[in-house]
């Protein structure tokens, strides 16, 4: 497997991937705690991973060993040297899904927007098939910034025990579809 980068290069924002430090950790525990009220509805388990020092080192070390088996890639999100948010590309066979988030104090800026972009890039140069993203009904923000990015509806569904709506959607690899196109075309 090729070695995720760990640092990814943006023109506004650069997306980092942390060491399990206690430095590391403090940080992610204090930007979730500032943000835990306006996290709960969208992303629980971002709160319950940094609710404290220990939780948020033991999240880090996880991503870190999850991310040399190629199960996620976690990556934190840096604005004018100041963390703001993360976003994490989590691995299934065919796809991968990006769960993201920003401090509530960094929205409205466009700073997920590129950050998606940058992800997208960095997977499709890894030849995956396709992103998706699974966004609750109730979440405007988040489904207003998938449409805009090219992210088509896939399918529909409900939690079984809160029964609440949410939206899965997707973006194919097109330099990939073209590939397959290609070969399917020479093929015949
Ligand atoms: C989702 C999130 C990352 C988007 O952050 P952002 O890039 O700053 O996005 P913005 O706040 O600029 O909003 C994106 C779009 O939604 C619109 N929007 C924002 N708040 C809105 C609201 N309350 N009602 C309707 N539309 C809204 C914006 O106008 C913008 O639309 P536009 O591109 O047509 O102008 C951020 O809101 C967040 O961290 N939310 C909490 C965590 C979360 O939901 N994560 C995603 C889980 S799938």
């Amino acid at each position: 497997m090729i070695p995720y980068p760990t640092v990814i290069e943006g023109t506004r924002i650069v997306l980092k991937m942390l060491s399990p430090t206690p430095t590391n950790a403090q940080m992610v525990c204090d930007l979730v705690k500032k943000n835990t009220m306006y996290l709960y509805p969208f992303l629980k388990e971002v709160v319950t991973d940094g609710k404290d020092v220990l939780n948020a080192l033991h999240h880090l070390r996880r991503a870190d060993n999850l991310c040399r088996e190629d199960d996620t890639a976690l990556y934190y999100i840096f604005h004018q040297g100041k963390m703001v948010g993360a976003i994490e590309a989590l691995m299934y066979p065919h796809e991968r899904e990006l769960r993201f988030w920003l401090d509530h104090d960094a929205k409205g800026k466009g700073l997920m927007r590129e950050a998606v972009l940058l992800m997208e890039k960095m997977l499709f140069e890894r030849n995956q098939d396709r992103i998706i993203l699974g966004i609750l009904d109730s979440n405007t923000p988040s489904l207003k910034l998938a449409k805009r990015l090219g992210y088509t509806e896939d399918w529909e569904g409900y939690f079984e025990i809160t029964y609440d709506k949410f939206h899965m959607l997707r973006k194919n690899n097109s330099r990939k579809s073209l590939t397959n196109l290609y070969d399917r075309t020479n093929g015949r």
